[in-house]
């Protein structure tokens, strides 16, 4: 016999408990639900069918979860789709148990099962949530939503918009989410780079807005593999912070702002438009530049413009790391199509690249196709690091460091702001540095999704 719902309300009535019960519990426990599932959204323009996509609860994207500084999340994530999944809470400076890394930090939690986030934002800034497991699909699929942790004194602007950047790959006649996740070419090349580009899931995001209004954006690249090169049009700006993390004074946008897979940037822009006319936050793609965001203006917020904004305030732990005693580390990444890379050891074994491609594996980390049984290395609580970079392939990748943020150094020894994202060109070489001050098991991977699995990851233990 099968329990409907309303057997089960009148079975809760009929033991008195009412059908209230169910929601007093989550206040008292403290855990909002956030529901992986998969549904039917009108993704593209109305002439089209539905899509089929995979959302926190049901949305693209998910739910944006906002808190005050140093305030807990909590958080029980509920995984009703057909697969493994789980949360990761990408640039918090969090606790290791919760960083949501399945097979790392956590098991994976198995369809019809939840698991229970529960940790502490000690910085502001604009953060993101996103499936970490089967990544690559998982978040393709939109498995993503901002995280937002509000400054205790919030700037002054006139209002604010969160704006999660996305690309999909779509089947033009059907409409439906391309499924060849796990194909070479996604993995060998740079990824998987979709045909539709949308802004909190538009292609036409449209926000009215007036004259002399300042507002700050929220700037999240939710993609896979896309870096999105953007302008400013009819919008005078200033980057205030970078993957979260407030810059010391407010940079100018003066020409071309390059965000890069999982990196994120908070502007506050003043909008100089004349009413009738529209301000852009433009796409550069060359040979086609377009609108990602066009902000139609009709009022005036002022009759003139305002003085240049302030810094945002720091953020606690925001210290250079020691670079004169720094533990030195050296990171080689080679590999995928066009690369030079002959061999690397997968399993303990030297393959050619033949056999590795055959395997699912396109790139290494100095040598290993695989992640390592022993981390790229072992730091001790406070142990400051400088690790170069090497990207020997002629594809740009997007390296992202879990659990702790860390500063560029430059030829000149000089440091660049905190991020916990950088983007490597082809063939560049780059230092960063920081203070391993988060105890745990980090990963450091590849956010162009499809190379983590198929050989760029790796990870450090802070003990
Ligand atoms: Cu945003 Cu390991 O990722
Ligand atoms: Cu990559």
């Amino acid at each position: 016999m099968t329990t409907t719902r309303r057997d089960f309300l009148r079975s809760a009535a009929a033991a008195g408990l009412g059908a209230a019960l169910p929601l007093r519990a989550l206040a008292e426990d403290g855990f909002a639900a956030l529901t992986a599932r998969a549904a039917r959204l009108q993704l593209l323009p109305d002439s089209y069918p539905p899509t089929e996509i995979w959302g926190y609860d049901s949305t693209i994207p998910g739910p944006e979860i906002r808190v005050k500084q140093g305030e807990r999340v909590r958080r029980r994530f509920a995984n009703a789709l057909p697969q493994d999944s789980s949360v990761h809470w990408h640039g918090i400076r969090i606790d290791n148990a919760m960083d949501g890394v399945a097979g790392v930090t956590q098991a994976p939690v198995a369809p019809g099962d939840s698991f229970d986030y529960d940790f502490a934002a000690p910085d502001a800034g604009t953060y993101w949530y996103h499936a970490h497991n089967r990544s690559w699909e998982q978040v393709a699929r939109g498995l993503h939503g901002p995280l937002i942790v509000e400054e205790a004194e919030a700037p002054d602007v006139d209002r604010e918009e969160v704006l999660v950047l996305d690309d999909w790959l779509l089947n033009p006649e059907s409409g439906q989410i391309d499924d060849s996740f796990d194909h070479p070419m996604m993995m060998s090349h740079g990824g998987r780079i979709g045909n539709y580009i949308t802004t909190n899931g538009r292609y036409n995001l449209s926000l009215p807005a007036r004259r002399h209004e300042r507002l700050r954006l929220r700037l999240i690249n939710a993609s896979n593999a896309r870096i999105f090169p953007l302008k400013l049009s009819g919008l005078a700006g200033w980057i205030v912070a970078l993957d979260g993390m407030p810059l010391a004074a407010p940079s100018p946008v003066e020409d071309v702002l390059v965000l890069g897979p999982a990196q994120r940037a908070d502007l506050i822009v003043d909008v100089l438009a004349q009413e009738g006319e529209d301000a852009d936050l433009v796409h550069v793609d060359d040979p086609d530049a377009f609108s990602q965001v066009v902000f139609p203006v009709s009022g005036t917020a002022s009759q003139s413009r305002r003085a240049p904004p302030a810094a945002l305030p720091p953020n606690p732990n925001m210290n250079m790391p020691d670079l004169a005693g720094a533990t030195p580390l050296r990171l080689v990444m080679s590999g995928g199509a066009m690369g030079r890379m002959q061999s690397a050891i997968l399993n303990g074994e030297r393959k050619g690249f033949r056999e590795l491609a055959a395997s699912g594996y396109f790139w290494a980390f100095n040598d290993m196709a695989d992640m390592t049984e022993t981390p790229l290395a072992d730091l001790s609580m406070g142990e400051p690091v400088r690790l170069e970079i090497v990207n020997d392939t002629v594809f740009p990748h997007a390296m992202h460091l879990h659990g702790m943020h860390f500063r560029e150094v430059s030829d000149k020894g000089e440091f660049g702001p905190l991020r916990d994202t950088i983007v490597m060109g082809g063939g560049e070489t780059r230092e960063i540095a920081f203070t391993a001050d988060n105890p745990g098991d980090w990963l450091f991977h590849c956010h162009m999704l499809s190379h983590a699995p198929s050989g760029m990851m790796t990870w450090l233990r802070v003990t």
